[in-house]
């Protein structure tokens, strides 16, 4: 029989924390975890995490920020409601959308520029109230399953969307609004297009495919954010960064993401779990994911998904899939101690109808 020697659960722990579900159990830590492994250093809320980070650079400025950093770890700046000046305007399906005011002439001029090459859009969502921020979460959440809601939606309180500076475009095409977001992905040469011309208007994609352990989001072709800064922008766009290591929070690429081969999952299924386990990543304060992959079709067996059924938030699960993360901790990580860990693995279940969620982080033995 196999046993989980977690060695870090706290994963399970935050998600619960930051997405408002429970967990059923948490899994001891096992002296074998510090032998084999270094062993995590914590497993504290996210809560006790935002006070007991040392020397937090300060990422907002006094008065309006064009420049604020609003992540999962950011919140809006406070009193930033005081100084925002927003517009209202109605969309093409006739939804009052309220965005910041500089912000909106800049989509304004950058919806008249795609307009000369046939590429027509409209805006979908921009600022949100923490009401509403909570409401599309709960509604995530109660569709899709907290793991998924996690890497599409933000906290309230921690959306970028409360800036009036992050804007979600949709697309219309030969006179259909496409709306969906499953649907808005199957158009990726038009999105091209659009991010093409992004920067020239002060314009930033803020979730880039390949970021996911950065960003904390899955790609998000549609949202996109005003920096009021031509030049940034297009220094960030023409160096492929996020904002986040454009102001030098974190200095990492992309990592390499092996999804193997495997005869009980599809690509598309395995690239999903892996979008996944990025995600939850980005939860690592400076940890530097350098590689990721899938560690076989044989980790899906009855053991572990008992221990899924176990340590999971559901006792529906019917597969479990691990992949296997290399990354470095560096000193102040809230998470690990400082070194280089290899293949520290990640394991995710999904029931027959939901998505993948992370089951826990942390070691297994036989
Ligand atoms: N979809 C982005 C992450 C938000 O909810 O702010
Ligand atoms: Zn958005």
């Amino acid at each position: 029989m196999r046993k989980i020697i977690c060695t870090a659960a706290m994963l399970a722990v935050l998600c619960s924390a930051l997405a408002g579900c429970s967990k059923k159990g948490d899994a001891s830590v096992s002296s074998e975890a510090s032998t084999t492994q270094p062993a995590a250093s914590a497993t504290t809320s996210a809560a006790e995490d935002e006070t007991s980070e040392t020397a937090a650079p300060e990422y907002h400025q006094e008065g309006f920020d064009y420049m604020a950093l609003v992540n999962k770890r950011e919140p809006l700046p406070e009193g930033w409601e005081e100084s925002l000046e927003t517009v209202h305007m109605t969309n093409s399906v006739g939804d009052d959308v309220e965005v910041e005011k500089k912000a909106y002439d800049a989509y304004l001029e950058l919806k008249s520029e795609l307009e000369a090459e046939g590429i027509y859009v409209d805006l979908d969502s921009a600022r949100r109230s923490i009401a509403e921020q909570q409401r599309i979460m709960d509604d995530f959440t109660e569709t899709y399953g907290a793991d998924y809601a996690a890497k599409t939606v933000a906290q309230p309180g921690y959306s970028e969307h409360h800036t009036g500076l992050a804007l979600d475009l949709y697309l219309i095409i030969d006179g259909k609004d496409v709306v969906l977001n499953e649907e808005m992905i199957q158009y990726p040469e038009i999105w091209s297009v659009i991010h093409s011309k992004l920067a020239d208007h002060g314009f930033i994609l803020r979730y880039p495919e390949g970021k996911e352990h950065i960003t904390g989001y899955g790609y998000e072709p549609w949202h996109i954010r005003y920096i009021d800064d031509v030049e940034k922008a297009k220094e960030i766009t023409s160096k492929g960064m996020t904002f986040e290591e454009y102001l030098g929070i974190i200095t990492d690429g992309r990592p390499a993401v092996d999804c193997g081969s495997s005869e009980l999952f599809s690509e598309e299924e395995l690239n999903e779990a892996a979008v996944q386990v990025k995600c939850s990543f980005a939860d690592f304060d400076r940890c530097v994911l350098t590689k990721l992959r899938y560690a076989g079709d044989e980790k899906n067996n009855a053991d572990d998904l008992k221990l899924a059924k176990e340590y999971g938030r559901n006792d529906e699960y019917t597969q479990v899939i691990a992949f296997l993360a290399d990354f470095t901790a560096s000193e102040n990580s809230n998470r690990f101690e400082a070194g280089e860990y290899k293949d520290y693995p990640c394991w995710l279940a999904r029931t027959d109808s939901d998505g993948w969620e992370i089951v826990i982080w942390g070691g297994m033995t036989e």
